[in-house]
């Protein structure tokens, strides 16, 4: 039997040298490898042709995914799943290496139950909010589209003596503004996992004004919307009301998806793609996903990752704590 390779959800940065390293290790191993292309609406239209080298020629340095990807409705029903069982079959494909968030290993988990189709999930997502994994491919990259977009807001917000409200995506996780409030210097940070107290914020950048703070930049997530905060307008409006300090917002907003996988994507999307095609071959059956945890790669159930929420370690925390008071 084949084995195919396909891009699921949210894209990142990552997925390209993941794809190219499937095929050429495929190859190196004489395994016939496929690519599905546009994610689950793919594989139901069947949109999957064999891989050839010069699919992937020259896409390591690309960011997104060539393969495309998508978000699904269709799949959620039995027919449609059918459907993508019998492309399969036409194919001689019943191992697949899936790259996408919790969603997508859930649709998978189902086909796995309905079809016995074998696959492994690498978690790809900027929002680093995937259970069981320390890393999710693409994360680095998006930090540092984030840290050039802030750096350069900084340089304008000196120039003005005024205020920026940063927002970051992340959906409901604040790991994104975080490591950004951290590494970039911030003077406050808001996220979902961490209480604020805008009285005391707006005391100590009073004090730090008068003592020659000429400029303020305040990061926040876009999960704090849901969650525990407020609009990043509104932060604005506060920065302005209270500190009388002129603020202007940027919402990086998609840019954060895009750009050039770095070294360290790059590494990662070759050894996730390749202990997970070696773990399809070595297994007969396999719904599980590989994850990267205390430095290590290792295999989890698809139920183990859907046991529970991802949580920001502690010491990270820890190190923003003086930015929400
Ligand atoms: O999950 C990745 C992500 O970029 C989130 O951070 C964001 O909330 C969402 O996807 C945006 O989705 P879309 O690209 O569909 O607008």
């Amino acid at each position: 039997m084949a084995i195919a390779i396909m891009t699921s959800g949210g894209d990142c940065a990552g997925m390209n040298p993941a794809i190219k390293q499937f095929v050429d290790y495929c190859y190196s191993k004489n395994i016939q490898p496929y690519l599905i292309y546009d994610g689950l609406e793919g594989l139901i239209d069947n949109t999957i042709v064999k891989a050839s080298y010069e699919d992937v020629a020259g896409i390591m340095h690309e960011g997104g995914t060539k393969i495309r990807s998508s978000r699904s409705k269709r799949f959620f029903e039995l027919a449609y799943r059918e459907q993508a069982y019998n492309n399969l079959q036409q194919h001689g494909i019943d191992k697949i290496v899936v790259l996408g968030g919790d969603g997508s290993f859930r649709a998978f988990n189902q086909f796995y139950k309905d079809f016995g189709i074998n696959f492994v999930g690498i978690p790809s997502t900027i929002d680093n909010d995937i259970y069981g994994t320390d890393y999710c491919l693409g994360v680095d990259t998006a930090l540092n589209m984030i840290r050039s977009a802030t750096d350069a807001i900084r340089d304008t917000s000196a120039s003005f003596k005024r205020a920026c409200v940063i927002e970051t995506m992340g959906r409901d996780c604040g790991y994104l503004a975080l490591v950004t409030a951290i590494t970039c210097g911030a003077e406050v940070c808001m996220i979902p996992e961490l209480e604020y107290d805008l009285d005391k914020i707006a005391q100590r950048l009073k004090k730090e004004l008068d003592n020659g703070r000429k400029y303020i930049v305040c990061v926040v997530s876009e999960g704090c919307k849901k969650n525990v905060c407020t609009s990043t307008q509104e932060i604005v409006n506060w920065l302005e009301k209270d500190l009388g300090i002129e603020t202007r917002a940027t919402i990086l907003g998609h840019v954060q998806r895009g750009g050039n996988p770095t070294v360290f994507d790059r590494l990662m999307a070759s050894e996730f793609t390749t202990f997970a095609v070696d773990y399809l071959l070595e297994n007969e059956k396999s719904n599980s996903v590989i994850v990267y945890k205390n430095s290590q790669f290792e295999f989890v159930s698809i139920e183990y990752v859907n046991s529970g929420k991802y949580e920001i370690k502690k010491e990270l925390l820890d190190l923003a704590r003086r930015l929400v008071n």
